[in-house]
């Protein structure tokens, strides 16, 4: 089968290089890709949010499935026009993308599906917002209705900031503060089955010990040895199938990744926010980890058939992932720089420890940076701990002028027995 992946992150290459190492995979590509995928996928150039552009390539290329990586293009509703044109794509539509696309259509589906998540105001004036932010009290939390490339959020103590946000904002959601642990819980689904993968803990804060800024996230682990055996069987049944079924009943289903961000407090689990498409970084830890060649489970859920899948096999090793940012990341990072150290990972810690790339671009004989977040480098270990000091060792020999990292990725999770 000839696959073609639409993004250019370090999700969609963790997603190239799984498919990468699928027999049943005879030519994979990736547009537009970065350095790094160039490596396990032939480059082509395309406007990821253009639908006919995405459906002309995939019909030169042959292609027997599509997978689209990013929520803009989904929210865009490029699944759609691939769909349209018979072509096989892993990625709702546009409609069902809504889920990741609109915050206030997200809490319209949990409070028909009866699915838990914060309690929420959705407002338009400044008189709605004063009113929300007064009922809640602090912490708040304010959110873009709207995508906002994970720059819609601001959970702050300060009145003040909240309310600028929120004013800034055409419409607004402003919820409840939940308190406890966040997890990463992905399904694929055909818009009927629902299959869920392993959860992942991802770190959103710039700095060590969850201080600083709100980033796209700066790492990642699985498997949580912390959490609740059952929670996976617990969130299937509370809010997975739910939500899938209420889409389906609607009459926009939701074919392919969903995610559901979660938060275990002391009340219980309750989703924090959906996306419609794999997590970044939890990918990268989550795809570390599955054992299935990941083709026909993709392929499955885009043509319907994922009842027919049988039943996903795991790895018994854990898989930990630290995102290399760029100088002055998340305000204005700072691009082209030149990377350095990728050929010594390559020679001495694969394939263990490996670098995926999220914003990297081929400059003359260099690699150089071209986003914030720049690398994920992921490693597997027999547990958290080796998997962390896999990781931290492969970072070490990456060079790359003014950038940052998390020190703390896993660390307190690998202190587990
Ligand atoms: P989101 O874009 O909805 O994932 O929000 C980004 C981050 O903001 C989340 O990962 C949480 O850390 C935080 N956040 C969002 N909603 C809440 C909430 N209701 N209570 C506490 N923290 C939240
Ligand atoms: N890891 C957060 C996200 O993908 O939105």
């Amino acid at each position: 089968m000839k696959v073609l992946v639409i993004g250019g992150g370090a999700r969609e290459h963790a997603l190239c290089r799984s498919l990468s190492l699928d027999p049943d995979v005879s030519a994979l590509y990736c547009a537009p890709g970065n350095a790094g995928i160039a490596e396990v996928a032939e480059l082509r150039p395309v406007d990821a949010l253009d639908g006919d552009a995405v459906t002309a390539l995939a019909t030169e290329l042959g292609a027997g499935l599509v997978v689209v990586g990013p929520e803009a293009p989904l929210v865009a509703g490029v699944a759609d026009a691939v769909r349209a044109a018979g072509i096989p794509v892993f990625g709702p539509s546009g409609e069902a993308a809504q889920l990741e696309g609109s915050k206030a259509f997200a809490k319209d589906v949990m409070a028909a599906a009866g699915v838990p998540t914060a309690r929420s105001y959705v407002c338009t004036t400044p008189e709605e917002v004063d009113e929300a932010l007064d009922a809640f009290g602090a912490p708040y939390v304010v959110k873009d209705d709207g995508l906002a490339a994970g720059k819609g959020v601001v959970v702050t103590d300060d009145l003040a900031a909240a309310r600028a946000h929120a004013l800034a904002c055409d419409r607004v959601v402003i919820e409840e503060y939940l308190d406890g642990p966040e997890v990463s819980l992905f399904a694929i689904t055909d818009g009927v089955t629902v299959l869920p993968l392993q959860p992942a803990q991802d770190f959103k804060r710039a700095l060590d010990g969850d201080e600083g800024p709100n980033t796209g996230g700066m790492g990642a682990y699985s498997p949580l040895p912390w959490a609740d055996p059952k929670l996976v069987e617990e969130v299937m049944e509370l809010v997975l199938q739910p939500t899938v079924d209420e889409l389906r009943h609607r009459g926009t289903p939701f074919s392919g990744l969903l995610y559901a961000g979660l938060a275990i407090t002391g009340r219980g689990t309750r989703v924090i926010e959906f996306n419609a498409r794999f997590g970044d970084p939890e990918t990268q830890v989550v795809l570390a980890r599955l054992s299935t060649p990941l083709a026909g489970v993709l392929l499955n859920a885009a043509n319907g058939t994922l009842d027919a899948q049988p039943a996903l096999r795991w790895s018994e090793d854990a898989a930990v992932t630290v995102v290399v940012a760029s100088h002055n990341y998340p305000e204005t990072p700072r691009t082209g720089d030149v990377i350095e150290g990728l050929d010594e990972v390559a020679a001495q810690d694969a394939p263990d420890a490996y670098v995926l790339h999220a914003g990297t671009r081929r400059e003359g004989g260099s690699v150089v940076s071209a986003g914030g977040r720049v690398l994920s480098v992921t490693a597997t270990g027999s547990d958290l701990a080796q998997a962390r000091e896999k990781a931290y060792k492969a970072v070490a020999r990456i060079r790359l002028d003014g950038s940052q990292h998390r020190t703390d990725i896993a660390a307190k999770a690998a202190e587990r027995p």
